[in-house]
C-alpha cells in the first residue's frame, strides 16, 4: 500500500465538499463521487490510479487533464470509450478501467 492508498486517493478535496453524492461502479467496485466531478476526479479521489495502459507500460493517472492527450480512456458498461478527464459522472454509471477493449484487434 502506498501513501496515496492509505490517504484514500491520489487527489484530495480542498473545497466544494457539499455537492450531492453520486454513486458509481468502477471495475465492479462501488465508489462515491460528488455531482459535477469528472470520472478522473472520482477515480483519483477514491484511489491512486486511473487505469491500466493498453500498451503494457503500467498504471496511468491522466496527463493533460483537458481532453487532449488521450491518456485517460475508460469504458462504459456498454463498451463506449470515454475520456475520464472530460466526462461528468452520473448516478449508477458503470466504468471499466482495466483490460479495456482498445485498441481492437482487426
Ligand atoms: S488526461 Fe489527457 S485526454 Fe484526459
Amino acid at each position: 500500500m502506498n501513501e496515496a492508498s492509505r490517504a484514500g486517493g491520489l487527489l484530495h478535496r480542498v473545497g466544494e465538499r457539499e455537492r450531492p453524492a453520486v454513486r458509481l461502479e468502477v471495475d465492479g467496485v462501488a465508489i462515491e463521487a460528488l455531482a459535477g466531478d469528472t470520472i478522473l476526479v472520482a477515480l483519483l479521489t477514491n484511489g491512486a490510479r486511473l487505469r491500466e495502459s493498453e500498451f503494457g507500460d503500467g498504471i496511468r493517472a491522466g496527463f493533460c487533464l483537458m481532453a487532449a492527450c488521450q491518456d485517460c480512456w475508460v469504458w462504459t458498461a456498454a463498451g463506449e470509450r470515454r475520456r475520464a478527464c472530460s466526462t461528468i459522472v452520473a448516478e449508477g454509471m458503470k466504468i471499466t478501467t482495466g483490460k479495456a477493449p482498445w485498441p481492437r484487434q482487426r
